[in-house]
């Protein structure tokens, strides 16, 4: 695994996408600084400061794309619970992948594919946390946020976090590629903050409601309405 630090960059997501093919499979890069961080949905990451997680994992499994990837997001989503545990915080995953501490979002996860023509050669799967984001920054964000530093009341060491979330990414990964999202399933729905509730989802500017009764073996939000079953591959909980 190789590490690639920036002082500054646009995006890490859109760095790895332009360097795909020079970057060695499991690159990391990361930086202090993002000025154009993007988000799901065509939404921005705001850069909240230096001491924060923005990094993208330049992932090469294979020459072909396979489903399966689609369900790397929610591996980093437990993978970033598990990391929280370690630093004695629970929290909980909002489908598909956030990340959440009481109830507010501590970390964004985006996942782009670069393809060239119709070649797959890569995923840029990029995360970015709220370490030590002050309280009156995280005020200034447009939904509830939270950071690792106000949670636990004192200053974060960034590489040390760095170096935790990626040990617990690697060592599961290529279990992972093999067996896909039923791996982390029971992990998952043990942790999912909407199960047994009345939501609304937004699937690509279409509202669909229901109670979120289940997640399936591929990682899809299965809603229950009027006793028919809605199951939903994509889309944003709002
Ligand atoms: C979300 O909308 O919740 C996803 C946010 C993803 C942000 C991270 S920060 C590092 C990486 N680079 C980007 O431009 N975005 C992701």
């Amino acid at each position: 695994m190789e590490l690639i630090f920036l002082e500054e960059v646009g995006s890490t997501n859109a760095y790895v996408k332009q360097h795909m093919s020079e970057l060695s499979d499991c690159t990391i890069v990361y930086t202090s600084h993002q000025s154009d961080g993007r988000g799901r949905l065509s939404r921005k990451w705001i850069d909240t400061g230096e001491n924060n997680i923005y990094m993208t994992f330049c992932l090469k499994p294979s020459c072909e794309f396979q489903e399966i990837y689609s369900n790397l997001t929610q591996y980093l989503s437990v993978v970033l619970c598990k990391t929280l545990e370690k630093y004695g915080v629970d929290s909980k995953i909002k489908w598909p992948n956030d990340v959440l501490v009481d109830g507010k979002k501590i970390a964004g996860i985006l996942s782009e594919t670069t393809m060239q023509g119709s070649s797959f050669k890569g995923i840029a799967l990029g995360i970015g946390v709220n370490l030590n984001t002050p309280q009156t920054l995280l005020d200034s964000i447009d939904k509830p946020a939270t950071s690792l530093a106000v949670i636990l009341n004192k200053e974060i060491d960034r590489e040390e976090f760095l170096k935790t979330l990626t040990d617990e990414f690697f060592l599961n990964y290529n279990k992972f590629l093999n067996t896909g999202f039923a791996m982390i399933r029971d992990f998952y729905l043990s942790h999912a903050s909407f199960l047994n509730t009345d939501i609304s989802v937004n699937v690509l500017g279409k509202i669909e409601s229901g109670c979120a009764v289940d997640i399936t073996q591929d990682g899809a939000l299965v809603l229950e309405k009027d006793n028919i079953k809605n199951t939903l591959l994509i889309g944003d909980i709002l």
